[in-house]
């Protein structure tokens, strides 16, 4: 380790007195708030794979998560929680109007999913993602013990790699894109294209969704830093880092070079914990009830998304509205339930997908309902893990149909929901899980006729057919869950520091 690694950092503080040998950073913590009716609060695990995947990890390696807890002007002292360190990072609430809903969610969000929506270029929303990517760097530079490993999730904090390595050259770092990386021809738009990737290279793996996203990052790192990979590697030097960071260089050059890895792992889910609910009495005792509250359609069609305009909910509706008007859908035995769970409500685009979406939906259900039936059942709330999963036995046919969508976990835990092999899965090419649900109807959602006909199809699906597909992807999803995709990451990740340590000795 170098002099003046951890300079600015104190070990000691992570609030218990111990450096941790394993440190997560992700844009959040792994933990909700919810708040009685006294008006007391208690912190409760986020649902998701991620948080699942990563709490054996946490346990058996005294590891610690550094994020925001979710609200503006916030100051958290480290605290545990079940097999969680945790470590909260503070944003102001001009922070969070900058570097959360401006930068990462106005600015990369929409470039990195093919600019469905246009992008916003504003270099105070810059400064901001730099400084908070800063703050995440010392909290998990202060957290980690000599020798560490430091997973950093996503696109929020892609600066902190470099920035870390730089305070703690000893670190193991990682970094996983959660989201699609865009086309050089895309990426390139960005004015601080350089800056990014040089931060993003301060890691010894970065791992991607898709094959294509990692060959993405390949070109744009070859393009703007000039650093070609070979199977995948490549070598990078502490020289290629830009005055955007304000380094003085002092740490760089005791570490010269180290070899990078940019890899597909596609992510997946807690198949345990889906099949486990799934198969209880009462979950399918909901599901029964769930039809029966739906006045006992032919065909439940179910969309199930956050509330944004990369998920193709307008492109769905259409479709749907368009065969009631066509007479090949009726209200009375075909049925849409779109669940939209609220998404970042402050920013523009947001609100005005919000509007639309509800404009369709009030156009169709005005024009289509009866006394006694509702063509689209649309609720926008989030719902309990366990209510999502009686929905999910419920449905008959699934419309994932994104425009652009890193993975799409709704559609693994829809496969793997189904254990008896029933249900239709229609799934849009431009998801990252259409990779491995082969099996899927794929469907381009911009093509709305075609949408109509697979939907049709999907409804028409002889059950013997429908069984075939779904044993097919269920075997997929159960072999792959959200474990084994961080056992090979982490694996790889320890075998690639290995090779560097080897490097740097000889
Ligand atoms: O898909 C990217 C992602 O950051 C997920 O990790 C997360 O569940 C989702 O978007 C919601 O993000 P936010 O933190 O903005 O609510």
């Amino acid at each position: 380790m170098s002099q003046s690694a951890s300079a600015s950092t104190d070990q000691t503080s992570t609030g218990d007195g111990q450096g941790r040998d394993f440190v997560v950073v992700a844009n959040r913590l792994p933990v909700d708030r919810a708040v009685d009716e006294n008006g007391s609060s208690s912190w409760h695990r986020s649902p998701g794979g991620l948080v699942s995947a990563l709490a054996p990890v946490m346990a058996s390696n005294d590891g610690a998560w550094v994020g925001w807890a979710g609200s503006p002007d916030e100051q958290l002292e480290p605290f545990d929680h079940d097999v969680f360190h945790l470590v909260p990072v503070e944003l102001s609430a001009r922070e969070v109007e900058r570097y959360y809903e401006g930068f990462s969610n106005g600015t990369l969000w929409p470039l990195y999913h093919d600019v469905i929506a246009p992008p916003s270029y504003h270099r105070t929303w810059w400064n901001a993602y730099k400084d908070v990517n800063r703050r995440f760097a010392e909290a998990a530079a202060t957290a980690a013990s000599e020798g560490a490993t430091v997973w950093v999730q996503d696109y929020q904090l892609q600066l902190v790699p470099r920035m870390l390595r730089q305070m703690r050259p000893d670190l193991t770092i990682g970094f996983f894109d959660h989201i699609p990386f865009p086309p050089v021809e895309i990426f390139a738009q960005l004015p601080w294209r350089r800056s990014v990737l040089e931060g993003l290279t301060g890691a010894d793996l970065v791992g991607f969704q898709r094959p294509g996203d990692a060959q993405n990052f390949q070109n744009c790192v070859r393009r703007f830093l000039g650093v070609s990979f070979r199977r995948g590697e490549a070598e990078i030097t502490a020289q290629t880092t830009s005055t955007a960071f304000d380094f003085t260089g002092e740490d760089a050059a005791d570490d010269p070079s180290w070899t990078l890895k940019a890899g597909p792992y596609p992510i997946s889910i807690d198949v345990e914990g889906i099949k486990g609910m799934a198969a209880r009495k009462e979950t399918k005792e909901r599901a029964r009830q769930i039809r029966r509250e739906l006045g006992d359609p032919e065909t439940v069609f179910l969309g199930v998304d956050r509330l944004d305009y990369t998920k193709g909910i307008r492109h769905r509706i259409k479709a749907y509205g368009e065969l009631l008007a066509d007479g090949d859908l009726d209200v009375d035995h075909d049925i849409l339930v779109q669940v939209a769970s609220p998404s970042r409500e402050r920013v523009e685009s947001y609100k005005v997908l919000r509007e639309q979406v509800e404009g369709m939906v009030g156009h169709l259900n005005g024009q289509y309902d009866t006394m006694g039936h509702t063509a689209i059942r649309y609720l926008h709330h989030g719902y309990p893990f366990e209510e999502m999963v009686a929905l999910y036995l419920a449905t008959d046919v699934m419309l994932v149909t994104s425009l652009r969508d890193g993975m799409n976990l709704v559609a693994k835990e829809f496969v793997a929901a189904k254990a008896d092999g029933s249900g239709r899965l229609v799934l849009s090419e431009f998801t990252g899980a259409a990779d491995q649900l082969k099996q899927a109807i794929l469907v381009n959602p911009h093509d709305i006729d075609d949408l109509k006909l697979l939907m049709l199809a999907a409804k028409a699906m002889p059950d013997d057919e429908a069984r075939k597909r779904m044993r097919a992807m269920r075997r997929q999803v159960l072999t792959h869950d959200v474990d084994a995709w961080q056992e090979a990451f982490l694996n790889d990740l320890a075998a690639l520091r290995r090779r560097n340590d080897d490097a740097q000795e000889s």
